[in-house]
């Protein structure tokens, strides 16, 4: 069946993460809390299959790269110097009436005035224009009664450590807002301890907190995410070939885990931050958002978070290059991605509706197999046989041993095993029937590809050459 045929919503795939066990509300029992969410056991295993891809392309098969794992917390004076304390806001407004939130500028935007990176004066100047013209209402209720726009902080506060219960300026820590800055204050430790000389990496996967004002379209913003990271440190003056590779390298591992050229595109930032001379998204058309949105984040950092850091923290971070026998502050760029945004991407890609029975659709995740949450199940064909259940439980424990995530199922009928596997995406299926026990078909089992739904007799041997092949 052919995967364009399918319209993919966003309630298709919340409804089958959630029947599936991929995502959860978190707090679920008590009503949810917004921009929250919890991975059930599948979301897991196929979320840490995400990570292995990345870290697979970024760490383990180069040279330049190393790895890191810092903490959340951070004394708060880096996010002081990095200028997130102070500037990482957004400016919004609330309906008086119903009390829902807005962010100012994407109205303004909306209204086709230019605010991306407008003062409070000028967004609450334009909102004041929109609703002398009776233009301005809330997008909830129609209520014309709404606030003026306040700058509201994205950084989510703690009181870490404190002897008092209140977050107070003299007690403030911060949750991070992004992975990178642990990487810039542990440049001078990795380059120290590991040896390495310009260029070269460091990758970092952890948790992120920003207080988004609009968190929604399920796990696409979320107040709590993981980011997935590599920040580049490199010789001033050899950015911008660095920065194409990197852009290239990157796309290239798209393509490789089954993203359709089609479906992501370049996005180049017209407005840059003042350190940076490139910034780019790579996009990907989410059919259950209706178009291209940002998975990705390529930006060149020039020396303003090490300058920074080296100023606010009195230490020096240059680089002494023992080449040209100079002493500099390295450049950086990095790539950063979201891995929920990832797995939406490459759910929203994998959904399968198969009308070929008019009697059912046939659902199916047609994920890579290396991210497919589980590599094959193993089911006998009768629950009630053991001489079928006892070879289907032996064949099971002997792939589990290579393959890992491998399943073993004898619960209802044989069809609606594979409709579970189809859904959860598992790429083959292998049922034990009486000829896999008995005569000279003793020893052979018949697999099910998930696409096709065809079914071939194989030895032993022969599945685990396919598995193998399929998994390399
Ligand atoms: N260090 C650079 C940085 O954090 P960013 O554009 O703010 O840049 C990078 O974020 C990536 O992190 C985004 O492209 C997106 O994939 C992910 N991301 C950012 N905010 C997010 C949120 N609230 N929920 C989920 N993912 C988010």
């Amino acid at each position: 069946m052919e995967k364009n045929t399918t319209e993919v919503t966003m309630e298709k795939i919340v409804s089958l993460c959630k029947r599936r066990g991929f995502v959860f509300a978190s707090s679920e029992i008590y009503g949810g809390m917004a921009g929250i969410y919890d991975y059930g056991h599948y979301g897991y295993l196929f979320k840490e299959n995400i990570k292995t891809a990345w870290m697979n392309q970024m760490l383990y098969e180069r040279d330049d790269i190393v790895a890191l794992d810092s903490a959340i917390f951070m004394t708060p004076k880096a996010w002081v110097a990095s200028g997130h304390v102070g500037g990482f806001n957004d400016p919004m407004i609330d309906c008086k009436k119903c009390n829902s939130r807005f962010r100012a500028d994407h109205i303004l935007e909306e209204a086709g005035i230019e605010a991306d990176k407008a003062t409070i004066e000028f967004i609450n100047k334009e909102l004041q224009k929109l609703k002398d013209a009776k233009k301005l209402v809330c997008a909830n209720c129609k209520s014309v009664d709404l606030s003026e726009a306040k700058v509201f902080s994205l950084m989510v506060k703690s009181n870490l450590g404190s002897v008092t219960d209140e977050v107070t300026d003299d007690n403030v820590t911060y949750l991070r807002p992004e992975t990178c800055g642990g990487i810039y204050l542990n440049y001078k430790n990795t380059m120290d301890s590991m040896h390495m000389s310009l260029p070269f990496g460091i990758v970092q996967i952890g948790k992120a907190f920003r207080n988004e004002i609009a968190a929604r379209q399920f796990i696409f913003r979320t107040r709590e995410f993981e980011q997935m990271e590599m920040q580049y440190f490199h010789t001033p003056g050899s950015t911008l070939p660095l920065y194409e590779s990197w852009k290239k390298f990157r796309y290239n591992w798209y393509i490789e885990y089954g993203i359709k050229p089609e479906s992501i595109r370049w996005y180049k930032h017209d407005k840059l931050a003042h350190y940076a001379s490139e910034a780019y998204d790579i996009e990907y058309n989410y059919g259950s958002m209706g178009g291209f949105k940002e998975v990705e984040g390529f930006h060149t950092r020039g020396d303003w978070d090490l300058s920074q850091h080296a100023k606010y923290s009195g230490q020096k971070l240059e680089y002494f290059d023992e080449n040209t026998k100079e002493k500099y502050t390295p450049h950086i760029l990095e790539t950063s991605v979201g891995l929920a945004r990832l797995f939406l991407m490459f759910i929203d890609s994998a959904y399968t509706e198969d009308k070929t029975n008019p009697e059912e659709t046939r659902v199916y995740l047609a994920f890579h197999p290396k991210l497919a949450p589980v590599k094959l199940a193993v089911l006998p064909l009768l629950k009630n046989k053991e001489v079928l259940t006892n070879a289907a439980k032996d064949l099971f424990i002997r792939l589990r041993k290579e393959f890992h995530s491998v399943e073993y199922d004898e619960s209802g009928s044989i069809g609606k095993r594979y409709r579970k596997q189809d859904e959860i995406g598992t790429p083959f299926c292998v049922t034990v029937d009486f000829e896999s026990v008995e005569g000279d078909t003793a020893g052979s089992y018949t697999i099910r590809d998930r696409d096709t739904g065809e079914q071939t007799r194989v030895t032993e041997e022969e599945l685990v050459a396919k598995l193998r092949a399929a998994l390399q």
